[in-house]
């Protein structure tokens, strides 16, 4: 019992739950303001690069807007990034903007607990710097959790050329609404992102969030390349129009047709177009949320199922 008063007080939270979450959700929300205006972006928004952090939309929302996410049940605003317009990208049908993230903050802790949480949370991540993924300054990384606020949905990224192919998880992805075009934003040193870059097709398969296992595994092939698609521990099936292999179990397969490709920092952001998409099941798909705003949603009495 004391043991569990004490450990918001000496252990972090984690910086990411995975969680299950039946899609579409529009569970959180996010809006961009500039100017005295406010645009709904949950479905128009996306993480562009991690070392910069960027987000891009299909608005141009001028200068400086604030991107703010909030419950869509109790409106209650859960945190919000500053952002600086940085770029656009133009492609032959339409224009994407890309901001700079410079500034963030979060209402799912109270205080003090917020500031002692990133403490032991920064504290953390410059121990375990050099075995990190992230490759990203502590603030920044504090500034991403925030951009997790609303759930990303994971799929298995499916890539099928002649001697290459590769199934590998990815969620910093999405659709950028109003431009009908589709991001992914991948670390360029990914064996697969040349040959995407040839290829121009991809497969994404939405998984249910009972595959995490699989899936977290599946991150070894962000460096090395599938050998035998019949090696894999599930079956897949030809995607309908590009004929790449995607999850049987899939509640989703979508297939994308890549159109530009930029790299961005560390990152390559790809833009395409969704070409098919086939609806196999329905169910809930994993997703992943910060840390904090999963611990807000347990005090709330509503958290989501944690996988
Ligand atoms: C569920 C999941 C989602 C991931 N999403 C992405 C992504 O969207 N973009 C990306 O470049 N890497 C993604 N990764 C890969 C990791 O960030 C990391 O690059 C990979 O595990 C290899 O790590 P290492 O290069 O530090 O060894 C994801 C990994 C997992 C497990």
């Amino acid at each position: 019992m004391l043991k569990d008063l004490l450990r918001p007080f000496v252990r972090p939270l984690p910086q990411w739950s995975p969680v299950a979450i039946a899609p579409p959700s529009r569970i959180v929300v996010a809006a961009l303001r500039w100017d005295g205006q406010s645009v709904d972006v949950t479905s128009d928004h996306t993480v562009a690069s991690l070392n910069p952090l960027m987000i891009a939309t299909s608005l141009d929302a001028g200068q400086s807007p604030v991107l703010e996410y909030s419950d869509s049940a109790t409106g209650r605003n859960l945190g919000a990034l500053r952002l600086a317009r940085a770029d656009s990208i133009v492609t032959a049908e339409a224009s994407i903007t890309l901001y700079h993230v410079i500034a963030g903050a979060h209402r799912c802790l109270g205080w003090p607990h917020r500031s002692w949480n990133a403490w032991l949370q920064n504290r953390s991540m410059m121990k375990s710097r050099a075995s990190s993924h992230l490759n990203m300054e502590p603030a920044a990384a504090q500034r991403l959790m925030i951009a997790y606020l609303r759930p990303r949905p994971v799929v298995l990224v499916s890539v099928n050329a002649p001697g290459h192919r590769n199934i590998f998880p990815m969620d910093l992805i999405g659709p950028l609404e109003r431009s009908g075009l589709f991001s992914l934003a991948l670390r360029s040193t990914n064996v697969s992102q040349p040959i995407m870059r040839e290829v121009r097709q991809v497969a994404l398969s939405s998984v249910p969030a009972s595959m995490k296992a699989i899936v977290y595994k599946l991150s070894e092939h962000h460096k090395q390349p599938l050998q035998d698609w019949q090696a894999l521990p599930f079956p897949v099936q030809a995607s309908r129009q590009f004929g790449i292999p995607a999850v049987t179990a899939a509640l989703q397969v979508r297939e994308l047709s890549i159109v530009h490709s930029r790299e961005i920092g560390l990152h390559t952001f790809f833009l395409g177009h969704i070409a098919a998409v086939e609806n196999l099941a329905e169910g809930e798909q994993l997703h992943h949320t910060a840390g904090f705003h999963q611990a807000y949603r347990r005090r709330c009495g509503m958290p989501f199922t944690e996988v």
